[in-house]
């Protein structure tokens, strides 16, 4: 488990009431940090702050979905006035959709996996911004995924929103790069959560099969690449798309 200096930073991870988030979220707030636990999802939200509190960090819950511009403003406007700057912002939420040829995808689905995933970073990041800009520091890291890279058969939505959250990270991070703020994206293959988990047996041998190393990753895996490129180590690194994915990714 890697180990860095966060202690005076405040972080806000989105979607971190369970699987890949909330690893994140205890990685970070282990390391010191404050943690703003966003998530749609109350009930997880609060169990993941209850379970930094107890180990002596400090957590603050804010309910917002990322695809809503006055929910997310709301967010950002709550965790500066608690706890007046954010340092690091991780765009974690995100929904997979529907698994079904493009034919058979509704409007609605692809609507709402582009508007989470995608429109959700976006929202997020153009929240922080400005302060980051005042501040001149800042660390952005989306969690993408290697299905941006290469792509997935009946998940078109997911692909196209994931490939352009690796799209924006590049861009964003141009725009910011003079401005002592890092904008980086990570691209894990399937990790073992909640949500793979009940894939079901076969399909996850299926999935596990393609993954050179022969398992699934561990949601502390991504926590740890995530934890290294927002601690000061990682100032060096900008505008990159990192693969976590056993060997899968060729690039
Ligand atoms: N698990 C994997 O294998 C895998 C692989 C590659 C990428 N990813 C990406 O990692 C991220 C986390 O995945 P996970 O497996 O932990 O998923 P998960 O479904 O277990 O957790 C996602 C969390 O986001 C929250 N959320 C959903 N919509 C939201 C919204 N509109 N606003 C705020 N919160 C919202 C959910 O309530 C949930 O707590 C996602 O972006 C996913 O696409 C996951």
């Amino acid at each position: 488990m890697l180990k860095v200096d966060l202690s005076d930073k405040v972080a806000i991870v989105t979607g971190a009431g369970q699987g890949i988030g909330r690893a994140i979220a205890q990685s970070l707030a282990r390391d010191g940090a404050k943690l703003v636990i966003n998530d749609i999802a109350e009930e997880n939200a609060k169990e993941v702050a209850k379970e930094i509190e107890s180990k002596g960090g400090e957590a603050t819950v804010i309910l917002a979905d990322v695809s809503n511009k006055n929910a997310v403003e709301h967010m950002v406007r709550l965790t500066l006035e608690k706890y007046g700057k954010i340092d690091i912002l991780v765009n974690n939420a995100g929904i997979s959709g529907p698994m079904v040829p493009v034919q058979n995808l509704s409007e609605d689905d692809w609507d709402r996996v582009i508007n989470v995933d995608l429109k959700g970073t976006f929202l997020c990041s153009q929240a922080v911004i400005p302060h980051m800009l005042e501040n001149e520091y800042g660390k952005i890291v989306n969690i993408a995924s290697i299905a941006g890279k290469e792509g997935n058969a009946n998940m078109t939505a997911y692909c196209a929103a994931k490939s352009g959250i690796i799209g924006f990270t590049k861009a964003l991070a141009e725009e910011v790069v003079k401005n002592g703020i890092n904008v980086n994206c990570i691209c894990p293959a399937l990790i073992a959560t909640e949500l793979t988990l009940g894939l079901g047996e076969e399909q996850i041998k299926f999935l596990t099969e393609k993954i050179p190393v022969g398992r699934l990753g561990k949601p502390e895996e991504v926590a740890d690449l995530v934890k290294f490129l927002v601690s000061d180590a990682a100032n060096f690194i900008t505008r990159q798309a990192y693969s976590i994915s056993g060997g899968r990714s060729k690039y």
